[in-house]
């Protein structure tokens, strides 16, 4: 997939996560919202208000418009790492609507 985001070296350990019932493979450790863009993941939610999509804009956890519910809780996937097993999908409900849409 064509993107806007690319590595500079080569990936650490790759362990694998879902993303939107997708297996993607991501570098351990590294930063989430980091690794899931220059994954090709575009739309990381999408506003409640008027469904406009949202991606990570800020990545220094004040815009939130990186919101993802990993294992039922809302997070900012500017402030996590990757790690086995995560189970990632577009943020719903309570917390979701913290950035303007
Ligand atoms: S990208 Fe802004 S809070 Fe995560």
């Amino acid at each position: 997939m064509k993107h806007a985001f690319h590595r500079l070296d080569a990936p650490a350990d790759l362990v694998r996560v879902t993303f939107r019932g997708q297996v993607v493979d991501l570098p351990a450790g590294e930063n989430l919202a980091a690794a899931l863009l220059a994954a090709g993941v575009t739309v990381f939610r999408n506003t409640p208000v008027s469904g406009a999509p949202r991606a990570p804009f800020c990545m220094m956890g004040a815009c939130y418009d990186c919101l993802v519910e990993i294992d039922g809780t809302t997070r900012q996937a500017c402030m996590l790492e990757v790690s086995e097993g995560m189970v990632i999908e577009p943020a719903h409900g309570k917390g979701a609507d913290n950035a303007l849409g």
